[in-house]
């Protein structure tokens, strides 16, 4: 049977170029902090990387902190923001969106618990975070405006340079987690004029495990991991060399590839779309139409359930996802969809398809093959 993985958002195979940079360092045991020439050596490996990883966004080498991954990326800029905020800072607010992945909305639904003011922007139908609503939430009491790149769930990308010239015309601090935008969109932090940015190598061909935080030179920054002096005593923990260096030789392979990878991605992910639209009756696409994340389709299916049509692709080797939030089992729809207003069949019917680098038009073929008779079946069982 043939097997296609078309779950990239969760998770991308290692590039066999990761691996090999990462099995060229296996011998680096030394600890990079040490002094001694074993040390040095893994040192230099990890400054290797960081450099590979300042390239790809364009920031400073010193801009660049190691992380566990997007997760850590993400809850150290909240724990910044709420150090300052418990040490007397007149800015005391924080704005997010309702769209945002859970490493940051349970962040928040947490501090909220802990008596924080946290505003959640709303979003339209197409996902996008409504710019007006957003505007009138930021006002010069808020410390931190916070709003991801592009969304795991839909592909949705969002207008940064219009949010982060709000929040800083405003005296707030912008964050964003670029998680799923990395190796996909062409990102100049800078340019960009963002203080902080999540990442995480198993998003774009590298290991899990490792990602890193971009800190805004003379941005304020409190260590959230605390330990060691490693970072510069900004996140303590002995360096995970080989780690590292995969997720830096994974930004020089994007930043290689970015342009050429981004045009073949779109064409399969409209190849995919056109092709269901005329094959399967009663489909909508969900997310914005042309501002969306190169490999990322997200359907919903009317009269069939998510679950089953992932378990029915799964039989037939195709890997996908749900929004469904499986994972607690409470196969709740996806709270991305429901806030951009799909009525909750629909949702319930969503399914996302995420391509990446090493899909093929064949691929997108067999699906196109293999979908069209599973939605027929099960909505011919459907009681809805
Ligand atoms: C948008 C977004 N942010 C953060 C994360 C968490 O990243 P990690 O798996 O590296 O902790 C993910 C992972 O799915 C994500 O998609």
């Amino acid at each position: 049977m043939k097997s296609v993985y078309m779950d990239n958002n969760a998770t991308t195979m290692i590039a066999e170029e990761v691996l090999s940079a990462m099995n060229r360092v296996s011998h680096l045991f030394g600890n990079p902090s040490s002094m001694h020439a074993c040390g040095r050596e893994a040192s230099k490996a990890v400054e290797h990387a960081r450099r590979q990883v300042a390239e790809l966004i364009g920031a400073g080498e010193d801009e660049i902190i190691f992380t566990s991954g997007g997760t850590e990326s993400d809850n150290t800029v909240f724990s910044l923001a709420r150090e300052l905020i418990d040490s007397g800072s007149p800015r005391n607010r924080i704005v997010t969106s309702v769209i945002e992945h859970p490493a940051i909305i349970e962040t928040c639904k947490y501090l909220g618990t802990k008596g924080y003011k946290i505003d959640f922007a709303p979003v339209d139908r197409t996902g996008k975070v409504d710019l007006g609503q957003l505007q009138n939430l930021i006002d010069d009491d808020v410390l931190l405006v916070s709003i991801m790149m592009g969304n795991n769930e839909t592909g949705t990308i969002q207008d940064i340079e219009a949010i982060s010239a709000m929040a800083k015309s405003n005296g707030a601090l912008f964050h964003t987690d670029a998680v799923q935008a990395i190796g996909k969109l062409f990102i100049d932090v800078h340019a960009l004029n963002i203080d902080y940015l999540s990442l995480s190598a198993h998003k774009f061909y590298g290991p899990k495990g490792v990602g890193a935080l971009y800190v805004r030179k003379g941005a304020p920054f409190e260590t959230y991991v605390k330990g060691g002096h490693q970072e510069e005593g900004r996140r303590a923990g002995t360096y995970n060399t080989q780690s590292i260096v995969g997720l830096g030789e994974a930004a020089r392979l994007a930043s290689e590839s970015l342009e050429e990878e981004r045009t073949k991605l779109w064409a399969m992910r409209e190849r995919l779309r056109e092709g269901i639209l005329t094959s399967i009756p009663n489909v909508t696409v969900n997310g914005h139409p042309s501002d969306c994340l190169p490999g990322t389709l997200n359907v919903s299916f009317s009269s069939a359930e998510g679950e089953s049509i992932l378990l029915m692709l799964d039989l037939n080797g195709i890997a996908v996802s749900t929004g469904s939030a499986c994972a607690t089992g409470s196969l709740e729809p996806s709270y991305v969809l429901l806030a951009s207003g799909l009525d909750i069949e629909l949702a319930h019917g969503s399914i996302r398809f995420s391509l990446g680098r090493y899909n093929t038009f064949e691929d997108v073929d067999y699906v196109l093959e293999t979908l069209p008779p599973i939605i027929k079946r099960l909505r011919g069982i459907s009681t809805r």
